[in-house]
């Protein structure tokens, strides 16, 4: 019977498939198995979470060849909220899944071939030139999702006049509304080391920054102006995490500071 005959042959393939199944049963949650090799049986279970960095977790923690910033620095995914813009930026928790990002901008099948608009964040704001590749965009994508809950695709929404397109009649009202406010230098203070300090601060890491604590020339409105709208690397505040009060405090602070150098 050829059954028999080929007894060999199925033996092999049994062992086969179950060395598979057992194999495949320990790396159950080990993504990025192939990245790491040998000696596995010396590590402690915490050794192996800190080795298992994934290639989108690197590229999401790697800073920018161009200006030295970070994706991790401007947006949270669950352990990095120790780095203060990321509590004015989307988290990127399962935004692989999202039916659009940046209000709309990215929509159906874009938001995954753009990394959830990572693509647009990457030439502006970490000033590449080459773009993501499609190795990169599947690696954050896969990023995304194994931070995010597969249950709860988190739509982000939130008030902005900077999208779809920069409103100029909004940012008249909005410069109008803050121009009437008094500032309070001391919160101005606190705000500013929090939200633009990163960038702008003395200890600033990040290249290619205007200094604005000295010889800065322009005032609450074209303050308001780069807060509202961004500008080129500098990405734009919503609404809802800065509001009204807090530019016309940063403000009055930016303006004490330079009047005392002068
Ligand atoms: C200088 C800060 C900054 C850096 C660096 C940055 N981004 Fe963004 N990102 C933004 C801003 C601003 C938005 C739009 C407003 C928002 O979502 O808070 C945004 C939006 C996003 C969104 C869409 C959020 C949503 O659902 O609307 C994703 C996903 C994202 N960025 C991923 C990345 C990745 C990945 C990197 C690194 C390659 C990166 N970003 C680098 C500032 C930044
Ligand atoms: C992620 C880095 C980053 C953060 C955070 C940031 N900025 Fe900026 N900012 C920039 C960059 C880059 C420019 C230069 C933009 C350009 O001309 O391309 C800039 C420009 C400016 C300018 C214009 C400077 C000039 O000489 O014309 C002002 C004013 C300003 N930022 C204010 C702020 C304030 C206020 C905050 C906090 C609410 C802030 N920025 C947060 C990166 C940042």
């Amino acid at each position: 019977m050829t059954v028999l005959k080929s007894y060999p042959f199925y033996s092999l393939l049994i062992f086969f498939f179950s060395a598979l199944i057992i194999i495949s049963g320990c790396g159950k949650d080990q993504k990025t198995s192939e990245t790491k090799k040998g000696n596995e049986s010396k590590e402690t279970a915490a050794d192996k979470k800190n080795s298992q960095v994934s290639p989108g977790k690197e590229f999401f923690y790697a800073k920018s060849s161009s200006n030295n910033i970070a994706c991790a620095d401007c947006h949270g995914d669950g352990t990095n909220s120790d780095r203060p813009l990321t509590k004015y930026f989307s988290d990127i928790k399962g935004a692989d899944k999202r039916k659009s990002t940046f209000m709309g901008k990215f929509t159906g099948e874009d938001v995954i071939k753009t990394a959830g608009g990572a693509t647009l964040c990457w030439e502006a704001y970490m000033k590449m030139k080459t773009p993501l590749t499609p190795e990169q965009i599947n690696s954050l994508n896969e990023y995304y999702a194994s931070v995010g809950n597969p249950d709860s695709p988190q739509e982000i929404t939130y008030e902005t006049i900077a999208l779809p397109v920069k409103d100029k009649t909004k940012l008249k009202a909005e410069q109008n509304k803050i121009l009437s406010l008094k500032g309070n230098p001391d919160n101005g203070e606190n705000k500013f080391k929090e939200s633009c300090g990163v960038c702008h601060g003395m200890n600033s890491t990040v290249k290619k920054i205007p200094g604005i604590l000295e010889d800065y020339d322009g005032n609450t409105k074209s303050i308001t102006y780069n807060v509202r709208f961004g500008d080129g690397a500098m990405p734009f505040f919503k609404m809802n995490v800065l509001s009204e009060q807090d530019i016309a405090d940063i403000a009055e602070y930016i303006m004490k500071v330079n009047s005392k150098k002068q």
